[in-house]
């Protein structure tokens, strides 16, 4: 598809959905469309950074999917060991700063310090964004902004009066984000599933039929022309 002429939009959000369709389908084990997903997200952040997207962020694993069987718990785990690791040479590659957001203190150490190593090694990155969303459910990132503003303003002595819109975000794990133009849920499911809340309030929203790990750069152009096709209420950019 032929992008020139279109708006390319600054922040694309995606819900990876399907990889457990995609096994059954393949008549494999669902850890096995785990893996067949991260080999996608590999190829789409390069491919995300290539279209000339500022921010890619993407939902990896919620806080609801604790609640999984502890055998699927424990190979997407095993996944983030394995795929932090290639992601630190793919993102320093091309020029990708990493960001994390949810709450990451409920990983195992290793996890935890993988990801850090992730942000610290390319905090220095000029190309794009890309935010991950592990362990992060958009409730609980609101009551820890919750948390943090109320420790913060008893510390300092503010008033509850200074609190507006942008003084709360400013505690929300994605502060210093904008929020996505365009959000993308693939597998066909027409919910949001606890994802970015506060920032998806005037995102446009697209749905793609196509399973996750058969996502690719086709389908992110078709979502990108779909959204050149609409006709913004707010924020009047297209
Ligand atoms: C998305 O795929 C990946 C995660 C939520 C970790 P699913 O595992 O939800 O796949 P389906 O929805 O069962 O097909
Ligand atoms: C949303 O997908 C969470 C992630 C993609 C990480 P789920 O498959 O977990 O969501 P539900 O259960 O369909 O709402
Ligand atoms: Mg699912």
């Amino acid at each position: 598809m032929n992008l020139d002429n279109m708006v390319i939009p600054k922040h694309v959000a995606v819900i990876l959905d399907g990889n457990g369709r995609w096994a059954k389908q393949h008549g494999v084990p669902r850890a096995m469309g785990h893996k067949a997903g991260c080999e996608t997200l590999e190829k789409m952040v390069r491919t995300a950074s290539d279209t000339g997207l500022e921010y890619f962020t993407v939902y990896g694993f919620s806080t609801e999917n604790w609640k999984r069987s502890e055998e699927e718990v424990g190979a997407l785990m095993q996944l983030f060991r394995f795929y932090m690791v290639r992601l630190l040479k793919i993102a320093s590659a091309n020029n990708v700063r990493v960001k994390m957001i949810g709450d990451k203190g409920r990983f195992a150490p290793d996890i935890i310090k993988g990801i850090d190593n992730l942000v610290e090694g390319t905090r220095d990155n000029t190309g794009m964004t890309f935010v991950i969303a592990i362990n992060y459910g958009g409730r609980d990132e609101i009551v820890r902004a919750a948390r943090k503003l109320t420790k913060a303003y008893q510390q300092s002595g503010k008033t509850a009066d200074s609190i507006d819109e942008a003084e709360f975000a400013s505690y929300l794990d994605t502060a210093g984000i904008p929020d996505p133009d365009l959000m993308i849920r693939t597998s066909g499911e027409l919910r949001l599933s606890n994802y970015l809340l506060w920032q998806l309030a005037y995102s446009e929203l697209y749905v793609a039929d196509c399973l996750w790990p058969d996502f690719n750069k086709e389908e992110l152009e078709k979502a990108i022309a779909a959204y050149n096709k609409r006709e913004r209420r707010f924020g009047g950019r297209i």
